[in-house]
């Protein structure tokens, strides 16, 4: 199968609903996106990224209008948090509508729902009559994309259409939040909206990073977001220092070649360094030398998210 990158929104649609697969652009990372309620097409996208089937799909509808047909017995905090953080990088976790495939949600009787913000899927989801279930648009397990190239090089000749939607603004997916009865609302991944500002909307949250521990819920894998070459966390020179690239947070560590060093943000910017995170590993991942040494970022606002990513980028299975 040829795998064509393009601006053509209406060959998108045409493909999807003779339920192929189209690569999209969202705010956060591209997503690989079917018919969310066609089940020989949700198929696909878990052939294609080569995803088991126990980990579930979000489905990305065109605004909050139409979460009821989706989802059930939503809670007024969901309600709240989708109309400050919507359209943008928040999935909900909810009880689902009969109408979403067992396939999209593992066989969970709830299903993940967000409205992306980026105006090209915003566009797409509004000239379809269903929505879209998209994993991030790269093979299970590995570096998610930012850019169309990104999922041109891990997806080529697995799926027929790229949409060409420039690089991802946000740079690490949605944060995803559930309200488990009897229990706080909780945060499963941190992402794009910061745990802070969920706060400040609806009161305090747990936050349940798998990050630290085992799996909980399907999908949250110790080990993700791998690049080819070990990565290790430390914020100094390390042993390797003649074999090793340095992702940075702000600055070079001196006393190690620059060329040697990417730095995600000169002004020590949280947003930014999200921004550049996965593009930079993947070129780090390029490189000759044989491991990558990443700094953390401040364990606040979206450095958590970044952090995130960079634990469990370091874990090898
Ligand atoms: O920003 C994003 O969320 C991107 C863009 C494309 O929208 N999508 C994305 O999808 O990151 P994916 O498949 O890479 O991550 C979805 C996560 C998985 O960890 C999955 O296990 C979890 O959401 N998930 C989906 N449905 C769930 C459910 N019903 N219960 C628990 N976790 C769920
Ligand atoms: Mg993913």
């Amino acid at each position: 199968m040829d795998t064509t990158i393009g601006y053509d929104l209406s060959e998108a649609a045409r493909l999807l609903q003779a339920g192929e697969l189209v690569a999209i652009p969202t705010e956060t990372v591209y997503g690989l996106a079917a018919n969310a309620l066609n089940p020989d097409a949700v198929a696909k996208v878990f052939e294609a990224k080569q995803r088991p089937s126990f980990d579930p799909l979000i489905v990305h509808i065109p605004s909050a209008a139409s979460l009821e047909k989706y989802a059930d017995k939503i809670p007024e905090t969901a309600l709240k948090l989708a109309s400050v953080f919507w359209p943008g990088p928040l999935t909900l976790l909810l009880p689902k509508q009969e109408v979403i495939p067992a396939l999209v949600t593992s066989g969970l009787d709830t299903v993940a729902i967000r409205v992306p913000s980026h105006p090209v899927a915003a566009a797409l989801l509004k000239m379809l009559e269903f929505p879209l279930a998209a994993p991030s648009a790269n093979l299970f397990g590995q570096v998610s994309p930012t850019r169309a190239l990104h999922v041109k090089a891990q997806l080529e000749g697995r799926i027929p259409y790229i949409i060409e939607g420039g690089d991802c603004e946000v740079g690490v997916e949605s944060t995803i939040i559930g309200f488990p009865e009897g229990s706080l609302p909780t945060v499963y991944r941190l992402g794009g909206v910061p745990a802070e500002e969920i706060e400040a909307t609806i009161g305090p949250v747990l936050v349940q990073s798998h990050s630290s521990s085992n799996p909980l819920a399907p999908g949250m894998l110790k080990s993700h977001y791998s690049p080819r070459k070990p990565l290790l966390i430390a914020d100094g020179p390390s042993d390797h220092r003649n074999e090793a690239v340095y992702l940075r947070f702000s600055d070079y560590l001196p006393g190690i070649p620059e060329t040697r060093q990417l730095v995600l943000s000169r002004k020590a910017d949280l947003r930014e360094a999200a921004k550049n995170l996965f593009d930079f590993i993947r070129q780090l991942d390029a490189s000759p030398a044989a491991v990558i040494v990443a700094e953390l970022l401040p364990e606040t606002g979206l450095g958590r998210a970044v952090n995130d990513r960079l634990r469990r980028a370091a874990v090898r299975e």
